[in-house]
C-alpha cells in the first residue's frame, strides 16, 4: 500500500504526529502537503519531548526522507530554528527536503495576519497569527515568494518589491495602529503592558534588509531544496511506502470546514495530490485521526462544546493547551455527526482514536449522534449552511464510562469492556474500523486493534 494519507478528522490537534511517527516505520518517505507553522506536533521519544511546527514528524527516523511539500507555506526563520533545535538534540536533518515550489511566509504576512485579527475585534477568527492566511492569499494572487526565489537575489528583490507594493497602505495603517496601542498601553499602565504587536518586525519593512536576510536563509537551506514531487514519484514507482501527513484537520478545511472559521489551506486527503504533486491513484490508503473527545482552538461553531466542569476536567486531564500558541483549547464530547462527515470527505479506510486514557474517570460518556436545529428539525448530516450549524445543538447517546488508568494497556483485551464498547460504538456509527488507539503520550502507549 504505497501512498498513505494521514488526516485529522476533527478540528486539529488530534495527535497526528504520534500516529505518523508510528506508521512511518513502514515508510521510506514522509511528506507534509499543506499548512505551515500554525501546526504543532509533539512526539515523546525515550522520555524526550520534541515539538515540531514545520518539519514532518518522521524526522526522528534517520533512515527516512522527510519532505516539506509544495503545498506548505514555509516561514524560513521558523524552519531554520527547528533545524538548529534538532541538530542540538543530536537528530540528523540530512534527509530533509523542501520543495522549491513551496511558498514563503514573509515578515509582512505575519504583520498582516496580526493586523487583520486585531481589526476584526470580537469577530476575529482566532488565527495562530503566524501569517498563514496572507501567505496563501499572495500565492493565489501570484504575488508569492517561493523557496527557489531564495537562491536568486535579483528575482527575490523584484518579487518582494512587487509583493510589498499593494500592502503599503495596510502596513502604514498598521504602523499608526501600533503607535496608538503603544500610547494607550503606556497611558493606562505607565508602560507596563506589553505591546500586543511586540516581537514583530517594523510595519514599514526595509526592502534591502529583507532581501539580505532572505538570501542568507537561502544559503542555509540550499542543500535541502529539491524537486520533491519527483522524489515522491520515484519512491512510489519503486513500490516504497510514502506517508502524506496533513496538518490541521478536516473541519478546518478552507472549502469543506466551518468557513470562515477555518485555516487557509485544504487539509483533507484529496489535497495531498496537489500539495505533494502526485496523482489521486497514488493514494491507496487514508487514515483519519480523531481524539476520543473533541477540541477546537480559535472561534467558530462547536456543537458538542462543554461549558461546564466536565469540559475543564477534559482540558486538564488531556493537557489541552496549544503546542503552537499555548492557547487553552475548547473541549467537548465526541461528535459523530462531524466524524462521519470527515470519514466520507476523506474516504477514510481506517481510524486511529487518540487520548482514550483522558476519558478515564469521566462518565457516563456522551457521543453526539445527531444535531437539532433551533427550529426543531433533526439533522443527521453535518449541515452545509453556516447559520444552521452555528445554532444547532447536539443530541447524544449515553455510554458507560470507565475509571481505570489505561496507560499500561497494550492489547485489546487489556482495555476495560466499557472502553471497547465506546470504540465499537464509534466504529459502527461511522462505518470505518478503528485500527489504533492511543492510551498515553509515549510512543509505545498504543493498542493495535487490527
Ligand atoms: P490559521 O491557520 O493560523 O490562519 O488559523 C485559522 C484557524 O485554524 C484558527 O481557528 C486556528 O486556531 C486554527 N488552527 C490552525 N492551525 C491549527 C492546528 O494545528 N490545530 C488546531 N487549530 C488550528
Amino acid at each position: 500500500m504505497p501512498g498513505v494519507v494521514i488526516v485529522g478528522a476533527q478540528w486539529g490537534d488530534e495527535g497526528k504526529g504520534k500516529i505518523t511517527d508510528l506508521l512511518a516505520e513502514r515508510a521510506t518517505t514522509i511528506v507534509r502537503y499543506q499548512g505551515g507553522n500554525n501546526a504543532g506536533h509533539t512526539i515523546v521519544r525515550d522520555g524526550e519531548t520534541f515539538a515540531f511546527h514545520l518539519i514532518p514528524s518522521g524526522i526522528l527516523h534517520s533512515d527516512k526522507t522527510c519532505v516539506i511539500g509544495n503545498g506548505v507555506v514555509v516561514d524560513p526563520r521558523v524552519l531554520l530554528s527547528e533545524i538548529d533545535g534538532l541538530k542540538r538534540a543530536g537528530v540528523s536533518v540530512a534527509n530533509l527536503r523542501i520543495s522549491a515550489n513551496a511558498h514563503l511566509i514573509m515578515p509582512y504576512h505575519v504583520l498582516l495576519d496580526q493586523a487583520g485579527e486585531t481589526k476584526l475585534g470580537k469577530n476575529s477568527i482566532g488565527t495562530t497569527r503566524r501569517g498563514i492566511g496572507p501567505a496563501y492569499a499572495d500565492k493565489a494572487l501570484r504575488l508569492g515568494i517561493r523557496v527557489q526565489d531564495l537562491l536568486d537575489e535579483k528575482i527575490l528583490r523584484t518579487k518582494i518589491r512587487a509583493a510589498l507594493e499593494p500592502k503599503q497602505q495596510a502596513l502604514r495603517e498598521l504602523s499608526v495602529q501600533r503607535r496608538k496601542l503603544r500610547k494607550e498601553a503606556g497611558e493606562e499602565t505607565k508602560g507596563a503592558t506589553p505591546d500586543p504587536l511586540d516581537g514583530v518586525v517594523d510595519p514599514r519593512p526595509d526592502l534591502h534588509a529583507m532581501v539580505e536576510e532572505h538570501i542568507s536563509y537561502g544559503h542555509r537551506l540550499e542543500p535541502h531544496i529539491a524537486d520533491t514531487a519527483k522524489l515522491c514519484w520515484d519512491a512510489l514507482d519503486g513500490g516504497e511506502t510514502v506517508i502524506f501527513e496533513g496538518a490541521q484537520a478536516t473541519l478546518l478545511d478552507l472549502d469543506h470546514g466551518t468557513y470562515p472559521f477555518v485555516t487557509s489551506s485544504n487539509p483533507i486527503a484529496g489535497a495531498a495530490t496537489v500539495g505533494a504533486g502526485i496523482g489521486p491513484t497514488d493514494i491507496s490508503e487514508v487514515w483519519g485521526i480523531a481524539k476520543a473527545y473533541s477540541t477546537r482552538v480559535g472561534a467558530g461553531p462547536f456543537p458538542t462544546e462543554l461549558h461546564e466542569e466536565i469540559g475543564e476536567q477534559i482540558i486538564e486531564q488531556g493537557h489541552e493547551y496549544g503546542t503552537t500558541t499555548g492557547r487553552k483549547r475548547r473541549a467537548g464530547w465526541m461528535d459523530l455527526v462531524g466524524l462521519r462527515y470527515a470519514v466520507r470527505l476523506n474516504r477514510m479506510d481506517a481510524l486511529a482514536i487518540t487520548k482514550l486514557d483522558v476519558l478515564s474517570g469521566i462518565g457516563p460518556l456522551r457521543v453526539a449522534v445527531r444535531y437539532r436545529s433551533k427550529e426543531g428539525a433533526v439533522l443527521e448530516e453535518f449541515p452545509y449552511h453556516q447559520s444552521i450549524l452555528h445554532s444547532a445543538s447536539a443530541e447524544y447517546e449515553e455510554l458507560p464510562g470507565f475509571d481505570v488508568d489505561l496507560g499500561d494497556c497494550r492489547a485489546p483485551e487489556d482495555l476495560p469492556t466499557e472502553a471497547r464498547d465506546y470504540l465499537g460504538f464509534i466504529a459502527d456509527y461511522v462505518g470505518v474500523p478503528i485500527k489504533l488507539v492511543g492510551v498515553g503520550p509515549a510512543r509505545d502507549q498504543v493498542v493495535w486493534l487490527d
